[in-house]
């Protein structure tokens, strides 16, 4: 029988998107059942699978080669007893094959050996020896090395370094590589699984295993019934994946699932992106990470209380460093302060997170951001999330007041240069979108009924704008104005 492989080892396997396998399952290409596809299938789909290097090889191929090697070797391989327990796992399930097929043989020969034995008029004579002509071959075609078993071999290789997690009841999946606790791994992916602390101690990620086997690889102390052992449950983040398992865990689907918190972080960092924006490099304690979803904003409080709502302009995926884009504003007390006295390790309090421009995750329809001077920052937060989702495709329009306002073209273009299916255009509007006249409102309705025309897509997309109020609304309204719905055009305001 045919293995069956999870849709996101499928994409890993053939080294493409998942996204670009759901498309073929929709077509009519590629057969999946129950979410399933099968490795005969999938090879009918790329015959030449087997000729590239997987993923994993290309990935250990470059540990090895490294001078640091041995503390990247450590990283992304598992636990040493997660290694051993997956070795074990695949040596049961290779000798059982092994056994199976042994048996197997033994019974063909015995088959053979009957029809040698059958006594039968000439007629069957022939019939019977036809018979045996064709189980002889089919069965040393049977047992030749073909495509599918090279697939397997990547698979099986795959499986010892990656276990896949399922979530339920949202459905989501995510590959766990490494020394990854299963919140980490999930956080990677993009999930927001719910959680506190993520050091063991609040319980906030408490989870039930439903099946598979996971291990406490990192000590907590918050105590966990005797009940709730009974029933499985473990924390996320003190637990790795064994095998392939399926959790039953919360997932945040919306801004009401995050909670309202209060953190003292750090600054890690303070750099110039132009001569007025800097990026505020933040760190959150390891004891408490900041929950939100990629596209909020937080209020941060510097000094004596000199406080502003900034968007966040990294991916929640991004561990415990949380970036933010500081524009001088003279005369605001926040902006002095942070451009002209805020120095490295001292402390910034981080309230919220609140707002509600992120991204539709279920949504399947291409991404177009269009970002207004500083709007890139929470549009570079739902991008990233968008890009560890897989999302099918993203397109970026800066749209900035003039060509210093578009600060951060090297991340952009590094995107570009990763990824297929993301584009972008920058676009200078040499006046100030701050300080909007009808002259100007005329000038940037022309610039982006330029950028429409070009965008075939646009019109089957969901719409993602951000910048200075007096931009962003002009823009809102163009978009609802050329038929989009408004559930597809998403704005944030930033001052
Ligand atoms: S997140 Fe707090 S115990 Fe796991």
């Amino acid at each position: 029988m045919s293995k069956l492989l999870s849709l996101t080892r499928a994409a890993r396997l053939v080294g493409v998107n998942r996204v670009v396998l759901q498309k073929k399952i929709q077509t009519g290409e590629l057969d999946a059942h129950d979410g399933m596809v099968n490795v005969d299938d999938l090879l009918a789909c790329y015959p030449h699978a087997e000729l590239e290097d997987t993923v994993e090889i290309q990935r250990i191929s470059r540990i090895k080669e490294q001078a640091f090697g041995k503390r990247v070797f450590e990283r992304a391989l598992p636990d040493a007893e997660v290694l051993a327990a997956r070795v074990t796992e695949l040596s049961k399930t290779l000798d059982q094959s092994q056994s199976m097929l042994e048996n197997l043989k033994g019974l063909l020969n015995k088959l053979l050996k009957r029809l040698d034995e059958t006594q039968c008029d000439a007629a069957s004579q022939q019939a019977v020896s036809d018979l045996k002509l064709w189980i002889r071959h089919e069965a040393e075609s049977a047992m030749e090395p073909g495509l599918s078993n090279l697939l397997a071999i990547k698979d099986n290789m795959l499986r010892v370094m990656a276990a896949h997690v399922t979530v339920l009841p949202s459905g989501h999946d995510f590959l766990l590589e490494g020394q990854d606790t299963l919140l980490e791994a999930a956080m990677s992916a993009g999930i927001p699984l719910n959680y506190g602390c993520s050091g063991g101690n609040c319980g906030l990620c408490k989870a039930r295993v439903v099946s598979g086997e996971v291990k406490k690889t990192r000590h907590h102390d918050y105590v966990l019934t005797d009940a709730e052992k009974s029933r499985g449950v473990v924390l996320l983040c003190s637990n790795t994946a064994v095998s392939d398992v399926t959790i039953e865990a919360d997932v945040a689907g919306s801004v009401q699932d995050i909670p309202y918190q209060e953190i003292a972080a750090t600054v890690k960092s303070v750099e110039p992106l132009s001569s007025d924006m800097l990026l505020l490099h933040l760190q959150t304690p390891r004891t408490q990470r900041l929950r939100f979803l990629a596209g909020q904003s937080v209020t941060l409080k510097v000094g004596q209380a000199f406080s502003a709502e900034l968007p966040i302009a990294s991916c929640p995926c991004d561990d415990r460093n949380v970036l933010f884009h500081v524009r001088r504003q003279n005369g605001n007390l926040f902006s002095d302060y942070v451009f002209d006295r805020l120095k490295a390790r001292e402390s910034v309090e981080i309230e919220g997170p609140q707002g509600e421009f992120i991204l539709h995750e279920k949504s399947p329809r291409p991404l177009y951001f269009f970002a207004f001077d500083g709007g890139f920052a929470p549009i570079k937060s739902v991008i990233e999330h968008a890009m560890s989702l897989n999302a099918e495709s993203i397109c970026l329009h800066w749209i900035a007041s003039s060509q210093e306002d578009i600060y951060m073209s090297n991340v952009v273009r590094a995107w570009a240069d990763a990824l297929d299916n993301f584009h972008h255009a920058e676009h200078v509007a040499g006046f100030d979108l701050r300080s909007m006249t009808a002259r100007r409102e005329e000038s940037l309705l022309r610039q982006l009924q330029a950028i429409a025309e070009n965008e075939n897509g646009l019109m089957e997309g969901d719409v993602y704008l951000a910048g200075p109020e007096s931009a962003v609304l002009i823009a809102e309204r163009y978009f609802l104005n050329l038929g989009l719905p408004r559930t597809r055009v998403a704005s944030s305001l930033i001052t």
